[in-house]
């Protein structure tokens, strides 16, 4: 009942004001202006990419996200902009559309937190076409032993406290276990950032 309300009332608004930092705000500037085509983004969350598409490069964006509550956010975020979207209720272990149908797929600060990742990352691939992108940024695991000792400590706590995310995931080993190519990868601490959240994981990645 209580972790009911959480979820309903407390955790979308935390979710929008945790994710809306500068350094995140900046990280998200650096990779969401090259999605192009027709763009699947996962995870959606309230909407905060949508700024930073680049309109001209834009046929359709089609937002999932299993949050009803995050759905709403990212709709009237969606409502502010030109850009043709589309938000769907939807997780990434089942997405709603036909195979080889995207250009793009961007997807940011979410692998943390889908619990199946090895079929939400299958089903990703079966809407890419051949040549599509996926763009990412995702924090997670630190490369300093003693971040890595506080971040697996904290974990659990943490994944009750902000919808199931896991701040100990190692990104770029999901990513190729799952048999994506990692084109481009950049890391590193975000400035004013606590480091067991703060380690992030960016690039580029084709099927
Ligand atoms: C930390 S938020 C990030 C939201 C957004 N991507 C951003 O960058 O602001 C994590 C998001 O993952 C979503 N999520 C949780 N389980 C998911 C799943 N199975 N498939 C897709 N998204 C999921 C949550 O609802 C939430 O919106």
């Amino acid at each position: 009942m209580i972790s009911n309300l959480y979820d309903k009332f407390v955790l979308p608004k935390l979710l929008d004001v945790c994710c809306s930092t500068k350094p995140i705000n900046y990280q998200r500037n650096k990779i969401v202006p090259n999605a192009k085509g027709d763009i699947l983004e996962v995870g959606i969350g309230s909407g905060l990419n949508i700024p930073y598409y680049d309109p001209k490069k834009i046929n359709k964006i089609i937002g999932l996200d299993p949050s009803e509550e995050l759905n709403e956010m990212a709709k009237e975020n969606a409502a502010k902009s030109d850009i043709n979207i589309d938000i769907l209720i939807a997780g990434a272990e089942e997405i709603p559309l036909p195979s080889n149908s995207i250009d793009t797929v961007l997807i940011t600060y979410t692998l943390c937190t889908i619990p199946n990742l090895a079929d939400s990352l299958k089903e990703i691939k079966r809407v890419m076409k051949n040549d599509a992108e996926m763009i990412f940024c995702e924090h997670g695991i630190a490369p300093d032993l003693r971040i890595q000792n506080w971040q697996n400590k904290i974990n659990p706590l943490w994944g009750k406290l902000f919808g199931g995310c896991n701040i100990n995931r190692d990104i770029p080993k999901i990513l190729v276990n799952s048999e994506f190519k990692i084109q481009t990868l950049e890391q590193m601490y975000l400035p004013s950032t606590p480091k067991i959240v703060g380690y992030n994981y960016w690039g580029l990645a084709k099927i």
